[in-house]
Parts: C-alpha cells; structure tokens; sequence
C-alpha cells in the first residue's frame, strides 16, 4: 500500500488554495504518495472520514480556479480562531476522534492550509500526536512568521481594479467615493490596495483616524482644484475615539463591516460634498490567483510535501527573503502581524500625498 498524505483547506477561502492542492498532489506522486483531500476542512476528518482521492487527473487544471476543489468552512467542530486577545481551544474528544480517522485510513501526515485560527488547530493536533504540516493562506495577510501569505496579492488586485474604476467617476461627479475593503485587524490589504489603486485616503486599524483631519484633508484636494477624492478605508479601521465596527455574532466570532458607510456620511456632514460609498466583500476572495499568487501556493505545496518527506512535522511553510522555509507552527500562532504604523509603508504612502487621516 502506497504512504497516504492527507490535505485539507480551512477557514475562509482564497485564490490560490486549488494550486496548493496542486503542487501537494504533484510532489507528492513524485515520493510514491498516495493524497487523500478531506472535504470542508476539519470537518472531513470526523468519522466516517469525508475524503477524495487526489491525483494527476482530478487536479488538472485548478491552478486557475479561485476557491477550493475540496471545499472549507470557517465554522463548525474545529474552530479556534485568534486575533482579539482570544484563544479558543478545540475539544480533546474532536481532536481524538479526528486521529481514529485519520489512523483507520492509514494516513500518516497532514498538510493542513489555513489562517491563524486553522494553525491553532494544527498545533494542537500536532500535540495530540497528528503528524501536521501548516501552510498559511489568507487574503488578509496577517499570519505571523511569513512575510507572505498567497490569496493577498490576489484580494490587493481586485481592489487596485475597483479604485481604477472609481476614479473616474469620483472626478466626473466631483464626488468622495468611500470604499469599504477586508482584512480584518490589518490594514495589509487597504494599505497595498489603495497605494497601487492612487487613493487619496487610507484608513486602516493600525493608525486610528479623526473625521476632522479627513475632511481637512479632502477640503485641501478641493482647494489645490483636485475634484474628486478616493478614500480606502479597511474594515478593522475605527476613529481615534471610537470602536471598530461589528456587525453580528455567530458562534461567538463577531463579524467586522460597515464603517465604509459611516465614513461617507461623516465626510458629507463635515464637507458638504456629495459622497457614496461601496463595500467589496468576497469580490476580495473570489476570482482567478494572480500570477505571484498561483507561484507562491506552488511552492508552498510543493515544500509541504518536502517537510512530511523529511519528517519536519509540527512546522509551518514560511515565506521569507524570496525563500520558502519553514518555522515551528507556535510562531505563527496567538498574534497578528500588523502593518507597523511607522513603518516603511505607510511613509511611502505619505509621501505620494496619501493621507491616514491622523
Ligand atoms: O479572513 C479573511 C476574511 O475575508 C476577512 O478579511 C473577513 O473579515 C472575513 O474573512 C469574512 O469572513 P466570512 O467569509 O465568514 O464573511
């Protein structure tokens, strides 16, 4: 009987996860593997074991699709989501349950693709004595240890698109166009977004705003005969006096969204001028992998399957100085990489006259 490897992608979805599949399954042919895709995330592994069989021929031709052939959730039996000073736990009994599975089918390693949450998960199982390889994705791009995930270039793609289109109607109108993007506590995608997108405003959760110091900024565009204006404004961002913006609560993991609005309505209020706002959401996630993003999954595939090969389990795939490595899962878990608010690329965005509104 072949050695199986077991695969499986959790949390929310994002282009490039089908290329990842990929590049496991083509490496893993490569060692004489047999890969088994547990469906839905974690949630495959519950018995009976909800699984594929992935080979040359099922994963011909996904590197091109956005989400993912075996599916995912950000809900269910597994969840131990990070990111606000939290730290869920998973049940021992899930956990022990999951290893029945994956111990009756004879699987002796798993490449587990997902967030912080999903990493949390991974160390655990790790500890229960699951031969577990992390590969970080998100589009939010705020997974410690990794100076990259897959998914974000994609996810600053799509909004770079939307500010091209939105200019010219901002300038054509003479009007403020607020728009909302994801990213959760970071501001990665907002910032990068809005830098290659021209905006003229970027707020994000790292650098609390003033409604004031917005408008100033807007009213001296005005003055300088600049008509139109483009504000980013990410969906973690919160004023200097205010909170974030949450929008519901299910399982007890809040949902953010919904400051875009907010900011177009103060904005109006403070400078009487004609504002509309639009929220991206999952246009963010959805879509083809960018060329950088279909690279960067592969590779990571690819030195999954080198690490369970070499028997380096309990790490994590890391992206760093143009290299894949690899880093003890712990590293990446129980905090956020942030966008550091004196950072290089905040100042370049000052100096190409973005404004924070700070
Ligand atoms: O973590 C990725 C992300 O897209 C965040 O940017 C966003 O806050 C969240 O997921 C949305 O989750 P859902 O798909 O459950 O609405």
């Amino acid at each position: 009987m072949k050695t199986r490897i077991g695969v499986l992608t959790s949390g929310g979805d994002c282009p490039g996860l089908n290329a990842v599949l990929r590049g496991v399954v083509l490496a893993g042919e490569k060692l004489g593997w047999e890969v088994i895709g547990f469906r839905d995330g974690f949630e495959g592994l519950l018995p009976p074991g909800d699984y594929v069989v992935l080979d040359r021929k099922s994963t011909e031709g996904i590197m091109a699709l956005g989400g993912t052939i075996i599916g995912t959730t950000n809900r269910g039996h597994f969840i131990a989501k990070v990111g606000a000073g939290d730290r869920a736990v998973v049940a021992s009994e899930v956990i022990a349950r999951a290893k029945k599975v994956l111990d009756e089918l004879h699987v002796k390693a798993l490449v587990i693709v997902g967030g912080d949450g999903s990493m949390t998960t991974a160390m655990q199982m790790q500890e229960a004595g699951i031969n577990c390889i992390g590969v970080p994705k998100t589009i939010d791009n705020d997974i410690e240890a990794t100076a990259m995930t897959f998914g974000f270039d994609s996810a600053v793609a799509e909004v770079m698109d939307a500010l091209d289109r939105l200019h010219t109607t901002a300038t054509s109108h003479k009007r403020v166009m607020v728009v909302e993007v994801m990213g959760r506590h970071a501001g990665w995608i907002a910032l990068h977004g809005g830098i290659a997108g021209g905006a003229d405003i970027i707020l994000i959760p790292e650098i609390p705003f003033d409604y004031d110091k917005i408008a100033a900024a807007i009213k001296q565009r005005e003055a300088a005969g600049r008509l139109g204006s483009l504000v980013v404004v990410a969906e973690g961002a919160r004023p200097k006096d205010g909170q974030q913006i949450k929008r519901d609560i299910e399982g007890g993991e809040f949902r953010l969204g919904g400051i875009g609005e907010v900011v177009a309505r103060e904005i109006a209020e403070r400078t009487g001028k004609e504002t509309r706002s639009c929220v991206l959401g999952h246009l963010q996630r959805g879509g083809a992998p960018t060329t950088l993003d279909r690279i960067l999954a592969t590779r990571f595939g690819v030195k999954a399957v080198q690490l369970a090969n070499e028997g380096h389990f309990g790490s994590m795939v890391s992206y760093q100085n143009y290299q894949v490595r690899h880093v003890p899962i712990a590293d990446a878990v129980n905090r956020l990489r942030l966008v550091p608010p004196h950072g290089e690329m905040v100042q370049t965005a000052r100096d190409v006259d973005i404004s924070f509104g700070d």
